[in-house]
């Protein structure tokens, strides 16, 4: 059987086989081991160079890929938009040839346009790996809320998701509708009808409009961050309507059939889209997922730079 490999870049899971994206989430489980050890290092990445370049506030994504790179005894350089020259008007292109310039390996990039990671991609000779791109794809977070839901449930096929909230302006809920629906998962999608986009049954996800459905039918919530700096265009009528409507709240989970498995990107509007009980309840991997993106990262790192998926069981996965 020939194995995938992922090609130069990792810009979403829309484009990604099946295959592909089965490759990385087994490549993450040993990568898991590492990030537990007394010593969390491997030399996979040794002499290699990374470009984290963030254009965009990032607390989760920024800190997890940069661990991972760490872990992976990777060179690691840190850019941001403010106090660099793109607040000259520099623009993106030059900024990546100029680093290139400089002889990196890798561009991690997290831009406020839809499309900045192909772009960039198509016209530097270095991996990109998308961090998140406008409204359009965050491929690792979607590959890490899999991976939790793997480690849970044990399989993805079958499972029925419904990712509840500002559907509308997340890359995280398109990652996670390619990515899931590609792995043999049910999704639905449940919001305000001024937060769903128009056609998105079309993606093959079901639209179930009130939270109390998703509550019926799902074996696990992923709830949105409401978008609150986008909020002034008036796409919900308040804050607290919201949470009274859409809110996953401790009452309306148990009224469930079944224990909901409750997921979440991060950053979280505590008492808008989740309550804290929810968030810090018992059905909640919102922590787990966080782990789970260092080890993805790793993976996606690694077979990016040509690693072998059976790393663990050869000498390089052994720091020496
Ligand atoms: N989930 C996520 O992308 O979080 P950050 O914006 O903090 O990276």
């Amino acid at each position: 059987m020939t194995v995938p490999t992922l090609g130069k870049d990792l810009v979403g899971l829309e484009h990604l086989s099946a295959g592909q994206i089965q490759l990385i989430l087994d490549t993450a489980e040993p990568f898991k081991e590492v990030s537990e050890r007394p010593i969390k290092k491997v030399p996979a990445l040794r002499g290699k160079t990374i470009v984290n370049l963030f254009f965009e506030s990032s607390t989760r994504t920024r800190i997890s890929f940069e661990f991972a790179e760490k872990r992976l005894s990777a060179d690691t350089v840190n850019v941001a938009a403010s106090g660099s020259s793109v607040s000259k008007g520099e623009t993106l292109v030059d900024t990546a040839r100029n680093l290139e310039a400089m002889r990196i390996d890798m561009v991690v990039i997290r831009h406020h346009s839809s499309g900045a990671a192909q772009f960039l991609g198509d016209r530097i000779r270095s991996n990109v790996i998308n961090a998140g791109d406008g409204k359009h794809e965050h491929p690792t977070q979607g590959l890490l809320d899999m991976l939790t839901l793997r480690d849970h449930f044990k399989k993805l096929a079958g499972l029925k998701v419904a990712i509840c909230g500002d559907v509308l302006h997340s890359r995280v809920a398109r990652s996670n509708i390619w990515g899931l629906l590609k792995l043999g998962a049910e999704v639905a999608v449940c919001g305000p009808p001024t937060l769903l986009p128009r056609g998105v049954e079309q993606l093959g996800v079901t639209v179930l409009p009130r939270i109390e459905d998703a509550i019926q039918w799902a074996d696990a919530l992923n709830i949105l961050r409401l978008q609150l700096e986008r909020m002034e265009a008036g796409f919900i009528p308040s804050l607290r309507e919201y949470n009274r409507v859409f809110g996953v709240t401790s009452d309306r989970l148990a009224r469930a059939p079944k224990d909901l498995l409750i997921l979440h990107p991060g950053p979280m509007n505590r008492g808008v889209e989740i309550d804290s009980d929810v968030a810090d309840g018992p059905h909640s991997v919102i922590l787990p997922q966080v782990t789970n993106g260092v080890a993805v990262r790793m993976a996606v790192l690694y077979l990016l730079a040509g690693g072998a998926p059976d790393w663990v069981s050869g000498s390089g996965g052994e720091e020496r």
